[in-house]
């Protein structure tokens, strides 16, 4: 009664989606990558400086540069995944800024000039799109199996060579196959977590 979207909607993004870890073997497009990508680059950042990258991995040979780099748990569901996507923050996101912020261009020499604020910066906004980026997958009809067992310096040298980003979370993106789910867990109540002042 007190949310404006439809129940069939809250089950879709939320109470029926779950961490997938297997996958049927029926491809993610292109197209719905871009259909995904379209919503979720509207999603909230600091000055709007959207700091988040997406590295798709289709081939083979990128998916075998990335299994070493995962934990064991984290290898089979990743090497049977049809697409598994690198969120990586962009240190130099304030290069941007004067398209992303044209309002105020001078941002990009003053409050993001110091490089540990920057990435401090970078992390949150980043950390939000993913959010988004995670139930623009759901939205799509798909499952996301997003994780953060990685070698992260490892996932940086191999990936991202020049240093500029940083890998946070690696997300596997598929239908998710009859065994994709595992129970779900409990959750902190409205008590527990929301405290009222
Ligand atoms: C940032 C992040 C990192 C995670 N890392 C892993 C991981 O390395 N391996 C894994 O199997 N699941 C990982 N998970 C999945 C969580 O364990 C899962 O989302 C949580 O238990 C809730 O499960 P549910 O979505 O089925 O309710 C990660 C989830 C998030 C959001």
């Amino acid at each position: 009664m007190s949310l404006a979207l439809d129940a069939a909607a809250q089950d879709l993004l939320f109470r029926e989606a779950h961490t997938a870890r297997a996958f049927t073997d029926e491809p993610v497009t292109d197209e719905q990558v871009r259909a995904i990508y379209d919503l979720i680059k509207l999603a909230p950042t600091a000055h709007n400086s959207s700091p988040l990258r997406v590295t798709l991995l289709r081939s083979a040979g990128a998916k075998e540069r990335l299994l070493p780099l995962l934990t064991e748990k984290n290898r089979a569901q990743t090497a049977a995944a049809p697409l598994t996507a690198i969120l990586s923050v962009d240190l130099w996101f304030h290069e941007r800024l004067p398209k992303l912020f044209p309002v105020a261009p001078a941002l990009k020499d003053v409050a993001y000039a110091d490089a540990g604020e920057r990435e401090r910066a970078g992390v949150l906004s980043a950390g939000l799109q993913i959010g988004y980026f995670l139930l623009g997958v759901r939205a799509a009809g798909l499952a996301a199996g997003p994780m953060s067992g990685f070698d992260a310096p490892g996932v940086d040298k191999e990936f991202f060579g020049d240093g500029r980003q940083k890998a946070l979370v690696v997300m596997n993106i598929g239908r998710p196959a009859a065994t994709a789910y595992n129970p779900r867990l409990p959750r902190l109540d409205f008590e527990e977590a929301v405290t009222v002042l």
